[in-house]
This record gives C-alpha cells, sequence and structure tokens, in this order.
C-alpha cells in the first residue's frame, strides 16, 4: 500500500494540515460516523436534517431485498455523482443523502491509524488513545494455531467496530497481505504468514472469518445478505514479491510467472481466501504480471477471482496503482482515460487513489468504457456496506465502546499470541527454561534490549501500552541492561564493553540483537541474511566472558544467518521471537522462565547468507533453473544447506509420534469419458498405465477422503504445546514434484507424560494434487507417503493412489 514513501505522504498531510486546519475536522466526522451524530444512513433523522424524507428512497427500506435497494440508490445518481464514489474517498451525494466513505483502513494485526491522509478513517486521539497491537502476523503465523488467528480476528474486529461507534475508525479494512515469501530477502515478509502457500491460505481464512463473520450468520446461505462484522481484503494480488531490490522497484516491476507457479503458489492462498474466507474483497497489486498489470488484466480479476472464485464482494486497486501504470509502466502508452477503462473493464471496482475519480467521466464521454460499468462497481461497493450496516445498522454490535477496546483479555490474547509464536532454535543441554532459583541478576543487552516500536512493526496503530524486554525480564529478577549497540544498524564497538561488564557480573545473560523496519519493510529489501553491523561481534564477545549461561533472542521477521550463534558452544539457546507485538517482552521473558513451554516453528526456510548470491530476487520460478545454476525456492524446492528449516522449532519437552491408523490405499472410480493424463517421469523408473486424472473432473465427494490418526506423546517432564505437520510427498519418479509439501497441520496441547490422538480428513483433491507445467492441476496415481516429524522420529506413511475405470 502507499505508493509514495511514508516520509513524504506525512509531508504531505503535514502540508494539507498546514492549509486546510478549518476543514480537516468536519471531513473527518462525515467519513467515519454518517455525518456526525448518526450511527447509520437510513436514520429517519437525519434525513429529517438534510430536509428529505427517507420514505421517499427505497435504498433505505429494509423490506426489499439489498440488490434492489442498490439498484435504486445507483440509479438516482448522475454519471459526475456516480465517479465521486469509486474512488477510495467517496464524496456521498447529499441531495439523496448519502454520506461520504473512505474505504481506506487497515487492520493487520490490530486496529491501525495507516489510511488516506487528509481524512483518515481510522485514528487515534484522547477519545480513543490506543487499540490492541497484536505480534505481526509472521510470529503469529509461527503459532500455527488456526483458532488463535480466528480468535485475534475476533477482538480486532470488535476493537474496530467499536471504534467505528464512537467516529475513530471505517467498516472496510485492507488486511491481510497474504503473499507468499518467495525469497528470504522480501522487505514485507513480517506482514505475512510465511513461504508455504497452504500455511498461508489458512492464516487467511481462520484471520478474516475472525474479522467479517457476525456471531450467529456464518452460516448463512445467501452469500450476497451475509453480515459482516467488518470487511476484511485480501491482498496484494498477484505475484507481489519485489518491493525495491538494486533499485527494481514493485512499480515498474514485470513479474514473470509460469502458469504452473502461478496455480500452485501465487494465486493458491487468494483461491482459499476467496472460496473458504468467503472475503468480501481483493486488492490487486502494483507489478505487472507477464507484460500486464495485474490490475488491468481481466482474466485475473473478473475471470478468476468474480467468476470461477465467484466473490462476493469488491476488487480494490493498491493505492494509486492506476496512475503507476501511466506514470511508471508507461503502459501502452495510455493516456489516464485508457488506463481507467481498462481497469474498469478488468473488473477493478474501487481505486485507491484518484484515477476513477478524476477521469472516469471523460473515459465514459469519450466511448472509451460504458457507464454501465461503473454502475456494476458501484453495486458490488454498496452491497457490501449493506452488509456492514452502513446503511441500517447491526444491532447486535451498536453497544461496542471503549469499554471494549484494550480490555485486559484483549492485552492477554496479545501476550498470548507471543508466547505461542515464539520459536526455540537452540537449547544445549536443556539450558532453558532459567530457574528464578538459581538467577537473580540477568543482563539483558543488545540493540532490541528495550524494544518498544519495533516490536510491531508496520501497519500498526497507537498500542495499549508496551512491555519491552527489560520490562518483561525485571518480574523475574534484577535487571543490568546494556544496549551493547547504537541501534540496530550496531556501526561500530565501541558500546560493547559495557555489555560485556554487564554479562560478567549476572548470573545469565540474554542478547537481544536483530533488525527492525530500517532493513526490513515496504520499499525496502534486504541485501543480505546477516544480523547488521557489529551484532554478531557482540554476541560473540559477550559470550566469551559471560558469568551465566547465554541466551540469545532475535527479533526479525525474515531468517537471519545466525550460524555463528548456532554453532558456538558458548550460546547455549536461541529464541526467534519475530517482531512480538505490544506485549512482546512479557512473552520473551515468560518463555526464557517456563512460565511458558515454546512451541512455535519457523513459517519461513532461514538461509544462509551465500544463497543471496545464488539467484536474483527478480527470478520468479520456485523450482531450480539448472542452466544458470539457480537451487529453487522455499522447502518444497531448495534441497541444500540451510541454517533452519521451515517448521522448525524445540521444546523444553520431548514428543512422541505413533500412527494409529491411516487410509493405505485409495481406489478412485472413473468414468469411461475421464481419460488418463501423462505425467513427465524419471527415465527408467516405474510410471503406472494411467499416470493421473484432472481433478477437475472429478467428484471430489467424501469418497476421496483419506484418514489419518496418530497419538502424540509427551514424553519430558513438561507441559506443551505441539504442532503436528503433515507433508505430502508425491509418488517417486515424477519430474519436477515438490520435495514435500504441508497439506495439513494442528497445534495440540499435550500434558508432561500425557497423550493425545490427533485425525486428519483429507480429501484427495485438495491435499495429493500436482500442477504440471501445463498449468493442470493433476492428481497422480502410485505410491506416494506422507511425513511427519523430523530427524530420528520421522514417521513415513504410505498412501497408494489407484483409479479404476467402470465399464
Ligand atoms: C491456540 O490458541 C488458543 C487461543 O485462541 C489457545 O487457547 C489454545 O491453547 C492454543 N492451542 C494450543 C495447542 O496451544
Ligand atoms: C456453522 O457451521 C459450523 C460448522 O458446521 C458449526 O460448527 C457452527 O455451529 C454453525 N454456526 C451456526 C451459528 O449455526
Ligand atoms: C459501554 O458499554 C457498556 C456495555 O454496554 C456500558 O455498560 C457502558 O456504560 C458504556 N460506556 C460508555 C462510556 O458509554
Ligand atoms: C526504553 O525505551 C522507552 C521508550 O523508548 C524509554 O522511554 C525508556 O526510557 C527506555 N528505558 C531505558 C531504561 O532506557
Ligand atoms: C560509534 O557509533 C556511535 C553511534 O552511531 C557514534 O556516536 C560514535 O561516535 C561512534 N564511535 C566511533 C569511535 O566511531
Ligand atoms: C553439556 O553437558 C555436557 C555433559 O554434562 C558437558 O560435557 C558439555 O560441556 C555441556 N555443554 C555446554 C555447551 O555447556
Ligand atoms: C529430547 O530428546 C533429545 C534426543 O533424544 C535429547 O537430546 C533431549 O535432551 C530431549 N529433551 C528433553 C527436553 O527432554
Ligand atoms: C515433459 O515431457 C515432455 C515430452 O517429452 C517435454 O516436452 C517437456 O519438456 C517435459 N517437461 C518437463 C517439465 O520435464
Ligand atoms: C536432495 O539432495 C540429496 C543430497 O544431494 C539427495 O540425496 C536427495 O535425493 C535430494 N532430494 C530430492 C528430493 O531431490
Amino acid at each position: 500500500m502507499a505508493a509514495k514513501p511514508f516520509i513524504i505522504l506525512s509531508l504531505l498531510a503535514a502540508m494539507f494540515l498546514f492549509t486546510f486546519t478549518c476543514a480537516l475536522p468536519r471531513m473527518k466526522d462525515s467519513m467515519s460516523t454518517v455525518n456526525g451524530n448518526y450511527t447509520h444512513v437510513c436514520d429517519a433523522m437525519r434525513f429529517f436534517e438534510l430536509g428529505l424524507n427517507v420514505k421517499d428512497f427505497a435504498y433505505c427500506d429494509t423490506s426489499l431485498p439489498y440488490e434492489v435497494r442498490v439498484k435504486d440508490l445507483i440509479d438516482r445518481m448522475t454519471l459526475s455523482e456516480k465517479v465521486n464514489q469509486i474512488g477510495d474517498t467517496a464524496y456521498g451525494v447529499t441531495r439523496i443523502g448519502l454520506p461520504a466513505y473512505e474505504w481506506w483502513s487497515e487492520a493487520l494485526h490490530g486496529v491501525s491509524d495507516v489510511g488516506q491522509w487528509g481524512h483518515k478513517a481510522s485514528y487515534f486521539d484522547e477519545e480513543v488513545p490506543g487499540a490492541t497491537s497484536f505480534p505481526t502476523v509472521i510470529t503469529t503465523a509461527a503459532s500455527f494455531n488456526k483458532s488463535l488467528w480466528k480468535h485475534i480476528g475476533q477482538v480486532v474486529s470488535t476493537e474496530a467496530r467499536a471504534m467505528h461507534n464512537l467516529g475513530h475508525a471505517g467498516l472496510s479494512f485492507w488486511s491481510p497481505n497474504i503473499n507468499v515469501v518467495r525469497d528470504p530477502r522480501w522487505g514485507r515478509a513480517l506482514e505475512t504468514p510465511g513461504e508455504d502457500p497452504y500455511v498461508v491460505g489458512e492464516y487467511a481464512v481462520n484471520y478474516v472469518r475472525g474479522l467479517q463473520d457476525v456471531e450467529g450468520t456464518e452460516n448463512a446461505t445467501d452469500l450476497n445478505s451475509r453480515p459482516l462484522k467488518v470487511a476484511a481484503c485480501c491482498k496484494h494480488y498477484a505475484a507481489y514479491d519485489v518491493d525495491n531490490w538494486l533499485g527494481i522497484e514493485r512499480y515498474n516491476f514485470d513479474a514473470r510467472v509460469t502458469e504452473q507457479d502461478m496455480q500452485e503458489t501465487f494465486l493458491k492462498p487468494f483461491e482459499m481466501c476467496v472460496k473458504d474466507g468467503d472475503v468480501s474483497s481483493v486488492m490487486c497489486s502494483y507489478n505487472k504480471i507477464n507484460g500486464i498489470p495485474a490490475c488491468a488484466d481481466p482474466r485475473l480479476l473478473r475471470g478468476k477471482i468474480r467468476g470461477e472464485w465467484d466473490l462476493h464482494g469488491y476488487i480494490v486497486s493498491d493505492c494509486d496503482s492506476i496512475e503507476v501504470m501511466i506514470n511508471h509502466q508507461k503502459w501502452l502508452k495510455d493516456e489516464p482515460e485508457d488506463a481507467v477503462a481498462q481497469a474498469l473493464k478488468a473488473g477493478l471496482d474501487l481505486d485507491c487513489g484518484n484515477y476513477y475519480t478524476n477521469y472516469a467521466r471523460n473515459s465514459v464521454s469519450k466511448g472509451k468504457v460504458s457507464e454501465k460499468d461503473i454502475d456494476v462497481a458501484l453495486k458490488y461497493l454498496y452491497i457490501v456496506l449493506m452488509r456492514l450496516g452502513f446503511f441500517d445498522g447491526i444491532p447486535q454490535l451498536e453497544d461496542l465502546n471503549m469499554t471494549n477496546v484494550c480490555t485486559s483479555e484483549h492485552i492477554e490474547l496479545a501476550t498470548e499470541a507471543a508466547r505461542e509464536g515464539i520459536v526455540l532454535l537452540k537449547n544445549t543441554n536443556q539450558t532453558l527454561p532459567l530457574s528464578t532459583k538459581k538467577i537473580k541478576t540477568i543482563a539483558v543487552v543488545g540493540p532490541h534490549a528495550n524494544a518498544t516500536s519495533a516490536m510491531i512493526g508496520n501497519y500498526a496503530g497507537v498500542p495499549c501500552q508496551y512491555t519491552s524486554p527489560i520490562q518483561g525480564f525485571s518480574k523475574y529478577g534484577k535487571v543490568i541492561y546494556e544496549m551493547g549497540c547504537a541501534d540496530v544498524a550496531c556501526k561500530n564497538d565501541s558500546m560493547v564493553f559495557q555489555a560485556v561488564k554487564a554479562s560478567k557480573k549476572a548470573d545469565a545473560t540474554v542478547v537481544v540483537v536483530g533488525i527492525d523496519l530500517s532493513v526490513e519493510a515496504e520499499s525496502l529489501d534486504r541485501e543480505d541474511l546477516l544480523l547488521p553491523g557489529y551484532q554478531s561481534r557482540l554476541i560473540k564477545l559477550v559470550a566469551a566472558q559471560s558469568k551465566g549461561p547465554v541466551v540469545v533472542v532475535v527479533m526479525s521477521a525474515g531468517g537471519i544467518d545466525i550460524s555463528s550463534a548456532r554453532d558456538s558452544s558458548k550460546v547455549h539457546s536461541i529464541l526467534w521471537a519475530g517482531y512480538p507485538g505490544e506485549e512482546g517482552g512479557q512473552a520473551i521473558a515468560d518463555v526464557v522462565f517456563g512460565k511458558y513451554n515454546p512451541g512455535g516453528r519457523l513459517p519461513l526456510t532461514w538461509h544462509e547468507n551465500a544463497y543471496v548470491d545464488m539467484l536474483p530476487m527478480t527470478s520468479m520460478q520456485l523450482r531450480p533453473i539448472d542452466h544458470l545454476g539457480y537451487p529453487g525456492r522455499t522447502y518444497k524446492f531448495f534441497n541444500s544447506s540451510i541454517v533452519y528449516p521451515f517448521g522448525y522449532g524445540l521444546s523444553y519437552t520431548n514428543f512422541s509420534y505413533s500412527l494409529v491408523s491411516s487410509t493405505k490405499h485409495l481406489e478412485v472410480q472413473l468414468n469411461k469419458f475421464q481419460h488418463c493424463r501423462e505425467v513427465n517421469y524419471t527415465e527408467g523408473l516405474y510410471k503406472p498405465a494411467c499416470p493421473a486424472v484432472l481433478i477437475d473432473d472429478l467428484l471430489c465427494d467424501e469418497h476421496h477422503n483419506v484418514e489419518l490418526t496418530l497419538e502424540v506423546k509427551n514424553i519430558g517432564e513438561m507441559d506443551g504445546s505441539e504442532t503436528v505437520i503433515v507433508y505430502w510427498v508425491a509418488p517417486s519418479g515424477i519430474v519436477d514434484a515438490p520435495i514435500k509439501q504441508v497439506v495439513a497441520f494442528e497445534r495440540v496441547f499435550v500434558g508432561a507424560g500425557a497423550s493425545e490422538k490427533v485425525s486428519f480428513v483429507l480429501n484427495a483433491c485438495k491435499s495429493l494434487g500436482l500442477v504440471d507445467y501445463k498449468g493442470y492441476n493433476l492428481m497422480p496415481s502410485g505410491g506416494g507417503h506422507f511425513i511427519l516429524g523430523d530427524g530420528d522420529d520421522l514417521l513415513k506413511i504410505p498412501i497408494h493412489i489407484e483409479f479404476k475405470h467402470s465399464t
């Protein structure tokens, strides 16, 4: 989002404030509260005050279906009035009682105040000083806990709706960001759930359901009238994950993507978000895909999202995407009226920006697009506003107020999310958890030892409060605090000595290192995967002289090459905390002192730094490209040395898995019209007579289910949570198949000495498919297997698929 760098935006905002100080507050009111005193549009008093009678307006007649009401509203507008409603700032039409509305709000991990400068829909002030700031998504993703993801969404939407009632928030939030982290350098990894498309998709579905679903109506069958608590938005569609790498910017980047990667990786989470999450909006991205700007591609918008996936909602552009087509991409040497027409015809309903507002009228006059296309866009937009209660209110949400924001339960959930997301990477000789009996003084050193705003990352709001690491640890003992570095850049070692001195005095040393938004951020990709400046040296010198055990805590989103700390006998334990939100310091201390037994898993492969020299960030392909020497991307295709693998994470206890039962054989019935499909096999290896069938041709009902039940036993001495990740490996010999791929996961709590049964029911059509190089989604026959666990505990469970032609 935010086409311009933040500093420029703030400058502009400051200028705007300077020039228009009088106009601004009024604008704010009308944007977020429906003309100051009214909570919804169709309030009879509101119409009366405008000199109108609500009874004259069918769009306010609640006895009519939304479609009819929306048509009435649109049919009342002139062309000029219509084009005033299809930018993120919709100006309203006072003449017919329609107020202004600002579409742009954000709620990536809490209600944020990022949005349209000048007339922000969501903001903080004395009346609403803050909202709960959850860990950044990469941390929450590491919990692998679907119910947590949903629960956070529910709390965020409760706070959002309370703020809305107080005139402090919009109803449409452009979150979550569900782009797959294809390259470890990507600056926006913190906003995302990581590198696996299925995990990312599951996150999207759960967070979106948490944000959107109104309790009791989640199973409503008419998806065009299903109420929305707030409207979520899955972004950025699609193949968007180059921000600014060596001068190559997202605005002019042309992502060259194969159909195979498109189906399998880049579109997958969006498909899940729309089909399973029933999201009410999708945002298209700035970049081009194979030469076409994403926001002007009818195949991707109208074809996929609206057509194949059946979106119930609106499609919005990233901010100023249409302007980007003209000024950055010089797309088809377009005039603004051409670009506006192409975007409208492609299926883009709302422009974050002012190109639609400024040029759509002329575009219609010149015959480049029909007014009817604008009507269609407006229909999708107003149906969403109807579902949100913008016109009629939603009674069960109207009592929410400040007593529902920053509650102790919400703050505790933010702490819990951070605890669940923290990943234990190393724990030599079970150094952790530390014991308060033995450890009385703790040296807390490093550039993030007193982290506050770094913990909430970007797309944040104002948090209720912070608990920094030094504050968290001070609840467990006497803290000796030294930064060791002036900042994250850590340009010299002048402050290292003080940190070493502290660690010599203390019973234990915690070194909090890492990076922040000055290194990885929107519009800022990384050039290497190392700790900046002298941070590694700080760890080494402190560890060499520390009196007690040494615990390294890493704050980052993308993986860091910490192989020297991993391999050092002086560093006993390593934790990754991501950016753990407003209560991050509390959660870290709770984990270090064993109040919470960590169970998070890495949602990303942690690569060695040498990886960045093996392939350019601009190469989109996931599979290795042999003739260029590119080694492949993500755990699915990279098969070489790494620092820590995707899915890695230790516990203070140990778990063992045993198989209880599983489907060994699945027979899929084919009728005589269903044809076998070819699959490339390595030469010389066995290839079944009917190697594969098209998944689209199958019925995909419960006869295609396979079942897997295992027992997870906690064989250690401490209660803990274990994440069971189920990978599927395709029948061997298939050329180009992933090394393995996640098809299911479940986080389970198991008491010390106890065991829990965990069952999975997988539909083969969803879980046992492969996208071939031609873009077909195929189910291969033959003997594949599931993999669970790792190392010595690896379970390999065979699953054989056979096709039977009925005669
Ligand atoms: C998952 O998160 C929920 C919070 O929504 C928590 O109550 C539960 O204990 C977590 N499950 C596990 C296994 O950690
Ligand atoms: C909606 O369906 C789910 C799954 O079948 C069920 O668990 C839930 O109770 C249903 N909710 C309502 C309000 O009926
Ligand atoms: C907020 O809502 C609660 C519950 O409905 C109510 O008891 C309380 O008086 C409200 N507070 C304010 C400040 O309106
Ligand atoms: C920690 O950071 C906060 C916020 O930046 C600051 O107010 C506080 O003084 C710092 N604490 C110490 C001990 O330096
Ligand atoms: C070390 O870095 C700090 C902070 O950037 C700076 O103030 C100081 O002058 C530097 N010291 C040396 C010896 O370069
Ligand atoms: C771990 O414990 C073993 C056995 O007590 C000891 O030999 C070894 O030095 C310890 N390792 C470290 C890093 O403290
Ligand atoms: C878990 O098992 C490993 C390998 O047997 C062992 O080295 C480790 O000490 C055990 N950890 C705990 C917490 O029991
Ligand atoms: C698969 O085999 C076909 C036919 O031999 C060949 O043209 C194609 O390049 C192969 N594809 C891959 C990905 O190996
Ligand atoms: C990965 O590399 C190892 C060692 O080079 C090799 O034995 C193995 O077959 C490879 N795995 C796959 C799935 O390519």
